[in-house]
């Protein structure tokens, strides 16, 4: 019999991240080697401090690894040019982040299409139009974002990152800044796009019921994978912190 292989949408390898030098100095990834899956949702996860956004931000290529290697879909981007990674996230990557990072000058929609037109790439009429319907941001597109909701402003910002049909979409902290309504419709959504869509999607949060949207968990402690959990439930996100002294 033959197995499929597994498709990976980003790897690292060894990937080991320093700040600062001396007596300063602080190892934030210590030679982590990550796969992360084409169309599965992974949650990152783990105390303050543990590396959750700088492996967030060196795996999706905004930051580089002092020693170790990485790859976004095919590319090996470690040792590229600065300009050559921009390209390879430009063409792969959708980013939400917990400030929701939108012009203010430019209405919903504008900000939504905003990567595309910078980009040069035609929007996709159907896809905008699907992405907007389950969204529910179809009588919002005209707004400006100070003139929508918190919830509203980050769904806008996930219209954004999944306008392109991104490879991987990258949120820290997505629903944090979110009321708990607004944060599970969001985390519904982002569920879907994996779902139906087979979005891949990497998402950092240190809250059990936003983690138990994926599908599997990557627990960091020191910066260092110490566990994972696939299929997780609230309840054994939580049980799982309390034993990393939470
Ligand atoms: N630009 C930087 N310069 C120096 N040290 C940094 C820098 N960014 C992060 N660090 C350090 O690297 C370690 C990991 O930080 P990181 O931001 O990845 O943690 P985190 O898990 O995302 O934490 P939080 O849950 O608080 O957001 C921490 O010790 C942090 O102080
Ligand atoms: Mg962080």
């Amino acid at each position: 019999m033959t197995s499929t292989p597994i498709e990976l949408a980003a790897t690292m390898r060894g990937g080991t991240k320093d700040y600062g030098s001396g007596d300063t100095a602080v190892r934030a990834l210590d030679g982590l080697d990550v796969d992360i899956a084409r169309h599965e949702f992974t949650a990152i996860m783990g105390p303050s401090g543990s590396g959750k956004s700088t492996l967030l931000h060196t795996l999706a290529g905004l930051d580089r690894l002092t020693a170790g290697q990485s790859s976004i879909a095919d590319t090996i981007i470690t040792g590229l040019s600065e300009a050559a990674i921009t390209q390879v996230r430009r063409d792969n990557i959708g980013f939400v982040f917990q400030s929701f990072n939108l012009i203010p000058s430019l209405s919903a929609k504008e900000n939504i299409t905003l990567p595309l037109d910078i980009a040069g790439v035609d929007v996709d009429p159907a896809w905008f139009d699907e992405i907007i319907g389950i969204l529910g941001l179809g009588d919002r597109l005209t707004h400006l974002p100070a003139e929508l909701s918190g919830g509203q402003q980050q769904r806008v910002a996930v219209a954004r990152a999944l306008v392109a049909r991104p490879e991987i979409i990258f949120a820290d902290e997505p629903s944090g800044n979110l009321d708990s309504k607004s944060g599970a419709e969001l985390l519904g959504f982002m569920r879907r796009a994996v779902k139906e869509f087979g979005q891949t999607i990497v998402m950092v949060t240190h809250d059990p019921t936003a983690a138990s949207y994926s599908d599997r968990i990557l627990f960091l402690e020191d910066g260092r994978i110490v566990d994972e959990m696939r299929e997780p439930t609230a309840d054994r996100v939580l049980d799982r912190m309390k034993q990393m002294g939470h």
